[in-house]
């Protein structure tokens, strides 16, 4: 039976282009997972966009001369580009600047305040002394009053997760200038947490399948619920729709706020982009909708707490009851898949000490499948893992190029020089049978990998498939086998129908070489489609137009399935997959990231 699977990616900071760091954490898990729920047949929503509002993005303005717009459309694009060229399969990648975006967040709001979530309070907000202006949470660092880190910031401490005001912060100090902030009266909107308390610990409670550590911090935060601001002194960000509030120029929501409703307000616009504007609903008001939220582990409270409570208030769910929004019952999340962080020589990647890998170099060198597989299969699914050289080098060079792309290479290369297409298997053999029986099989173990977002697992068990095929072939020697052409032609049959096999296991994974196997092995047409950048006009605001990420996803042909392959199609020798790299570079790095020796 097909479902409507949403795929959620977390919306990355349009304040620079992503590193490789990013897009383990939010990028390649979705995708891998997505491409996987089409070919078994479900109907996926996968949206995302940029994040473009707030002080990480008005900091970087600053920093390079331009407006917190110009940045905006700088990085959109950049990052718009790079996910493409990873071949991230989004429906829409959008941005957080539209019209349509606003809007729904505005409504999704006014629904929440109708329902009495939102209560305002006056609280102290930071100042520099020295130049009486508001300074933001993010530009004021400290220790953490939580676990004692020395560079928490002010809204957020990025070594125990914990969500921070910056006035609990001890020696706090501006990140601009080093003096120490001045806190005066403000007031501000606040999301009235405690309210959920019982409704948000219920739902937890029935969460099946979550990454342990990730339901466990989820748990945790429901210990200790305080009203959250949603507002911010700032000039950029969507405008408060209430009185008194709506023509303030220095009054915004709070960029956490709107960012999580980006996952409706992109459905929305998908959906108004596809000419059907009720279209959304499918994901997000049918109660047998799944949906799954991808992200890096810093946003694990925006996700399994904010967001739902947002969720319940806008639908009447929170402990003081309510009725619906304008957007009907929503749905809550059914998983938080979130990853840890990718390191570099055991530190976070940071673009200030220099130890960034940013995507767009990544793909010029190496191109996108060896990152896919590589992030796939030794990624920090479970815990922080740390990047090398060396072991960028080892995957590839073993296991894409000896073990998959020379299998590839072997069996087709053979099966074209001695038949010139698909040999029939006319002497087959009991060797035979098990291996096309444990490729079959795995379509099984796989796919239950990747349903429930193991990816390391499921690239595992796929490579298992691959190795049993090289192993087959050494043993069966087929090109021994001169004096004995029917056993031949049945050897290199079964060689060629794993291949087949194996590239559709792979193709989450690798959907740019599943595509070039699909037309070494005589096949036409698309079979893993990709995403495409697409210019259009926002749909409420005609003056202003934007590129996107959408796809043609109906048109691909991979199935989750075993297919018999065609005898007699032609074949042609293929040149190699993967190219092996030098060895050098996992003592050197790439020259634009070389390793740092200290
Ligand atoms: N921009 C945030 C980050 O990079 C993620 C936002 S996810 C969203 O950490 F859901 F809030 F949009
Ligand atoms: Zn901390």
């Amino acid at each position: 039976m097909s479902a409507s699977v949403l795929t959620a990616v977390a919306w990355p900071y349009a304040n620079g282009p992503r590193h490789i760091g990013h897009v383990s954490g939010f990028g390649v898990p979705s995708d891998v997972f997505s491409r996987y729920q089409r070919m078994a047949g479900n109907q996926v929503l996968m949206v995302s966009g940029t994040d473009e509002h707030g002080t990480p993005i008005s900091v970087q303005a600053e920093k390079e001369g331009l407006t917190t717009r110009q940045l905006a459309d700088k990085y959109n694009r950049v990052i718009t580009e790079d996910l493409q060229g990873l071949g991230l399969s989004y429906d829409l990648f959008t941005r957080t600047t539209t019209g349509n975006h606003y809007k729904v967040v505005q409504d999704l709001f006014l629904a929440l305040h109708r329902n009495g979530y939102v209560v305002p309070k006056t609280t102290t907000g930071a100042i520099s002394p020295s130049t009486g202006r508001t300074l933001p949470d993010r530009y004021i660092e400290g220790t953490c009053p939580i676990c004692g880190y020395d560079g928490a910031r002010g809204d957020q401490c990025d070594n125990c997760g914990n969500q921070l005001d910056p006035a609990e912060l001890k020696n706090p100090v501006s990140r601009i200038n080093g003096e120490k902030p001045e806190f005066v009266e403000t007031e501000h909107l606040f999301l009235d947490l405690p309210s959920f308390t019982e409704s948000l610990g219920k739902w937890l409670s029935t969460r099946d399948g979550w990454r342990p550590n990730v339901l466990r911090f989820a748990q945790n935060l429901v210990e200790d619920m305080r009203p959250r601001a949603i507002s911010r002194d700032l000039d950029w960000g969507v405008p408060i729709p209430l009185d008194g509030w709506r023509d303030q120029p220095m009054k915004r929501f709070y960029v956490w706020f709107d960012a999580v409703i980006g996952y409706l307000s992109a459905s929305v616009e998908w959906a108004r982009r596809t000419g059907d504007p009720d279209a959304w609903k499918k994901w997000w008001t049918d109660p047998s909708a799944q949906g799954y939220y991808f992200m890096g582990k810093d946003n694990i409270t925006f996700h399994a707490q904010i967001w739902p409570t947002l969720l319940m208030g806008h639908n009447g769910q929170g402990d003081k009851g309510g009725d619906p929004g304008p957007f009907g019952e929503l749905n809550l999340p059914d998983e938080v898949v979130s990853s840890e962080f990718l390191t570099m020589s055991g530190s976070k990647f940071s673009t200030s000490r220099g130890t960034v890998i940013y995507v767009r170099d990544f793909l010029r060198e190496f191109g996108p499948d060896t990152l896919r597989y590589f992030i796939s299969v030794a990624g920090p699914e479970n815990q922080d893992t740390d990047f090398t050289w060396d072991e960028f080098v080892r995957r590839t060079n073993f296991e894409l190029a000896n073990e998959w792309g020379n299998l590839v290479n072997r069996s087709i290369s053979m099966a074209a020089k001695n038949n010139g297409g698909v040999p029939a298997p006319t002497s087959p053999a009991p060797a035979d049978e098990e291996l096309k029986a444990q490729a079959r099989a795995a379509f099984g173990t796989v796919g239950d990998h990747l349903k429930r977002s193991r990816f390391k697992a499921a690239s595992q068990e796929a490579m298992r498939v691959v190795s049993a095929a090289n192993k087959y072939l050494s043993d069966q020697e087929p090109w021994k086998l001169k004096e004995d052409p029917d056993r031949r032609d049945a050897v290199l049959h079964t060689a060629l129908q794993v291949v087949s096999d194996a590239n559709t296991l792979l193709t989450p994974f690798l959907p740019h070489s599943a595509q070039k196997v699909h037309e070494l092995l005589g096949g036409t047409g698309v079979w893993a489609a990709q995403p495409s950048v697409r210019e259009v006009d926002d749909l409420d605001e005609p003056s202003l137009s934007y590129p996107v990420l959408m796809g043609d996803y109906d048109a691909e042909q991979a199935r989750w399935e075993s297919v018999d392959i065609e005898v007699g199609r032609p074949l042609n020798k293929p040149k190699p997959l993967f190219a092996k790299l030098d060895a050098e570079l996992g003592e050197t790095g790439p020259e634009w990231a070389p390793i740092q020796s200290d």
